[in-house]
């Protein structure tokens, strides 16, 4: 039987690392508000090995059903069915939630998107709450590689609205708001983890 469930090589190359650092990070139960889902290849892996979490997969309404083929191949207790969000909607149809996290996606939204998807973590956390940031980032305006550099002129190529976002702007747009950056962990492949947490005044 040919096999057409969407497949990301680079889900499965990072998907445990990501999950060693989502363990502790997310180590309370609850569920978890995932952005951009992709192919389901995550949301699959870290529901299978974070049994206390209740995985909440989202994707924008025209790519949201892309994970459908893994979700119900795994078939797990714990994963919700998916839903259509785009992170510039002003009111997110989602559950209660307890964290967030997203990979590969704040270089392919528009910055206005990256702020959206900043402002609609935060109305959705509660303090002290977590929101992981997985992808390739700039630091005071530099590339941390040049395959990085490539990959931001590729991706300009296709779309200029897209490219590698900078660390100072986002701690800029998760500061207004009230999200801080609490942890920034080197992944492999010139990518980063980041943790930002919900902070009061
Ligand atoms: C490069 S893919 C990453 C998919 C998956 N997270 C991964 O790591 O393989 C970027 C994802 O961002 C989603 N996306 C782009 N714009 C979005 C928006 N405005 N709202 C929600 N998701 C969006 C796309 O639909 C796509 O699933």
């Amino acid at each position: 039987m040919t096999d057409e469930k969407p497949y990301s090589q680079a889900c499965e190359n990072n998907k445990q690392v990501i999950l060693e650092k989502l363990a502790t990070v997310f180590s309370g139960s609850g569920t978890i508000l995932e952005i951009g889902t992709g192919t389901g290849q995550h949301a699959v892996h870290f529901a299978t090995n974070l049994p206390h979490l209740t995985w909440q997969p989202s994707d924008h309404p025209s790519n949201y059903q892309l994970c459908e083929p893994w979700l119900s191949e795994a078939n797990l207790p714990n994963i919700n069915e998916p839903l259509a969000l785009n992170v510039i909607a002003d009111d997110w149809q989602v559950p209660t939630i307890s964290g967030a996290f997203s990979a590969n996606t704040a270089h392919i939204m528009s910055w206005p998107e990256v702020e959206a998807m900043f402002r609609g973590v935060s109305s959705n956390l509660q303090l002290h709450e977590a929101f992981c940031l997985y992808g390739p980032f700039n630091y005071n305006g530099q590339f941390t590689s040049a395959s990085n550099r490539q990959f931001d002129t590729h991706l300009k190529q296709q779309n200029p609205k897209m490219g590698i976002r900078d660390i100072d702007e986002l701690k800029r747009i998760g500061s207004d708001n009230g999200l801080v950056l609490e942890s920034d962990f080197e992944m492999p492949a010139n990518n980063r983890l980041l943790v930002w947490r919900v902070h009061g005044t």
